[in-house]
């Protein structure tokens, strides 16, 4: 089976670079609009399907993006591996901005989003007790290395509704009673749905602040978030071109059963 590479591209990542006959191209999804066309394309053989999360220009909200439609709309260009690449806030000392966290769990407190693909008439019950995909965080890790970017080996995101920016007190439950590393409002429900559908997913979060926590670096704010992601973002780009080297042109079954996460999961019956 082909490889098809999807990389959703967050703040300050609209699109990817060096694509053989790029593309634009539309596509339609029972569950609504996309949050964009996707760009398609080749790189090193491998081919690539683009789409950015907030739109050309920035014109969704993290609440008002259409989670379902892009992950229907990346399924139906035939992707098999989503890349998902986003700004974040830190937690940690060590992780500091600049630095790039393959992300392994989540904590999904958002609320305003459609969550599944599922509903009545359909019932079902994935797992995502281990949300991201291992084969496919661990390309994303040895890409970063490979580009010099200081990246961490997993993490928790707690994943917020926003618009706002945490208070204090959050900034501090989130870090120091549940142990989440990073901060950011649009991995969720994006992941879930990534498993429902059945694609490989991992999460490149990219840190831009350190919330509002920590006593020497005061609140987080757009300036500050927009200055880190202009260096954040051509790394990025870096990172996304090894991909297709490290993944390769042709695929195996997920080893880890991403492909698979619907077998046992159905509870309706056939009508
Ligand atoms: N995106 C970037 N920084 C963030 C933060 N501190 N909180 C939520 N989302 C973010």
């Amino acid at each position: 089976m082909d490889t098809v590479i999807g990389i959703i591209g967050g703040s300050g990542v609209y699109d990817i670079e060096g694509l053989e006959n790029p593309q634009w191209i539309t596509v339609e999804s029972p569950f609504g609009k996309a949050s964009d066309d996707l760009l398609v394309g080749r790189l090193n053989g491998v081919k690539m399907v683009f789409l950015p999360r907030h739109g050309r220009g920035h014109v969704q909200t993290p609440t008002s993006i259409n989670y379902r439609a892009n992950i229907d709309a990346l399924k139906r260009a035939g992707v098999t591996d989503v890349i998902s690449v986003s700004a974040c806030g830190s937690f940690r000392d060590e992780m500091a901005p600049g630095d790039f966290v393959i992300v392994d769990q989540f904590i999904d407190r958002t609320y305003l989003r459609e969550k599944s693909f599922f509903g009545p008439g359909c019932v079902a019950h994935v797992s995502v007790a281990h949300p991201t995909c291992p084969r496919l965080g661990k390309a994303c890790f040895e890409a970063a290395r490979a580009e010099g970017i200081v990246v961490h080996d997993g993490g928790t995101y707690l994943a917020m509704e926003g618009p706002q920016f945490s208070t204090l007190a959050e900034s501090r439950m989130y870090r120091e009673s549940w142990g989440c590393d990073v901060i950011g409002m649009t991995n969720m429900p994006e992941a879930k749905l990534a498993r429902e559908a059945e694609l490989c997913y991992a999460s490149v979060a990219m840190i831009t602040d350190y919330d509002s926590w920590h006593p020497d670096h005061g609140e987080v704010d757009v300036t500050q978030i927009i200055a880190t992601l202009m260096g954040n973002s051509s790394k990025a780009k870096g990172l996304v071109a090894r991909l297709p080297d490290l993944l390769g042109a042709k695929r195996k079954d997920c080893p880890h059963g991403c492909d698979k996460a619907l077998e046992f999961a159905v509870l309706t019956g056939p009508q």
